[in-house]
This record gives structure tokens, C-alpha cells and sequence, in this order.
């Protein structure tokens, strides 16, 4: 029996249909696929990463087109601001090619993996946030990764042309691919995830 509090269920659930939009690349499905069949399992050793970065002031600028959406992003909207206050959050500080700033501009908040609102640390699904005309740098890790885009913003993939999948499409990084997100001139939001 599952001893998950009820707001972190809701958006699991919520979250898990995002990831499987056909908008989104097979692989990057079948990825969030992975990840939410393992998320059927809570586990939480209770801790914690709260503290607070800048970046976090343009959560609700991001999310503001939604909030009160009968979308599936107006519920994901709604149920992510529930869970704030649980939310762990980091940021990275290295990386190729950031833009100006860029450390201050970003933040990254952590809904089930280290340190967030179900803290675990066989998967993480999060999610990004980062100030208009921010620069992410190139940057890779070994698990593969799916994101879904719920803003404007754009991706690129090694040295590859930037693409907008478009609000509600994605990207799936294999392992190990270098990649990079940047903002245009409204504020970035993508959440993403990946099996550990
Ligand atoms: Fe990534």
C-alpha cells in the first residue's frame, strides 16, 4: 500500500501523462515509461535540499499562462505549486558555453530523486527553470533522459541546429549526449527525468 502523500500522487499522475504525449520522441516515451513504472514504488529517505536559489522567483512568471488552464498543463501547473514548498532544489555551476550569468539564472527543483519532496535515488524526475535569455551550458551525464518543454525555449543535442519541440513536446537524450536548453525572451520551464 502506498504511503505517498496525496500531492506528490497527483502529480506523478499528472506528470506521467505529459511524458507520454506523442509530441514527444518513442524514445523519450519509452524512457518516462521506465521511470514512472518504477515510481509506482514510493521510497523516501526524508531528506531534504531546500535551499533556496534566485532563479526560483520566476517560477510563477513560468507557469503563470496555466495556472488557471483546464489543460493537463494547468493541473500540472497547479499541482507543482502545491508541492513548492517540499520541492528540493540545486543548481549547476559548470559546464561549456553557459550564457552570461547563467549560474544565477537557472534552478533546477527536485519532485521524486535526492533531496526533493520524495527523496530516492534510483530515478529523479524534476524539473528546470530559468530567467528570459538564459543560456544553459552543454552538458551530458551517463543515464538517458526524456524532457517535456512547457514554455517557449529551445534544445540542442551535440552540435546540432536549436530546436523548439514546441509546449508539450520533448527531447530524449541518449547516454552521455551532450546537450544544452536556452530561454527566449519569456522564462524557461521543462521538466524532465531519467532512471539512475
Ligand atoms: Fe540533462
Amino acid at each position: 500500500m502506498s504511503s505517498r502523500p496525496e500531492k506528490i500522487e497527483t502529480f506523478i499522475r499528472i506528470a506521467h501523462g505529459l511524458f507520454q504525449s506523442e509530441k514527444l520522441p518513442d524514445a523519450g516515451r519509452a524512457v518516462a515509461t521506465k521511470v514512472f513504472e518504477r515510481l509506482q514504488t514510493p521510497s523516501d529517505d526524508g531528506v531534504r535540499h531546500h535551499t533556496r536559489y534566485p532563479a526560483q522567483d520566476w517560477l510563477d512568471t513560468a507557469l503563470a499562462p496555466y495556472v488557471d488552464s483546464t489543460s493537463d498543463f494547468g493541473s500540472a501547473a497547479r499541482a507543482l505549486k502545491a508541492l513548492e514548498p517540499d520541492l528540493g532544489w540545486s543548481r549547476r555551476t559548470t559546464g561549456q558555453h553557459g550564457g552570461e550569468n547563467w549560474i544565477e539564472s537557472h534552478v533546477h527543483g527536485m519532485i521524486c530523486g535526492p533531496g526533493g519532496a520524495e527523496s530516492r535515488y534510483d530515478l529523479q524526475l524534476g524539473f528546470t527553470v530559468m530567467a528570459p535569455h538564459t543560456r544553459y551550458p552543454d552538458h551530458s551525464h551517463p543515464p538517458e533522459e526524456a524532457y517535456v518543454l512547457l514554455s517557449a525555449g529551445e534544445f540542442r543535442q551535440n552540435d546540432g541546429d536549436w530546436l523548439d519541440p514546441g509546449i508539450g513536446g520533448g527531447i530524449h537524450n541518449v547516454r552521455n549526449n551532450l546537450h544544452a536548453m536556452r530561454a527566449g525572451a519569456t522564462p524557461f520551464f521543462a521538466m524532465w527525468c531519467l532512471l539512475v
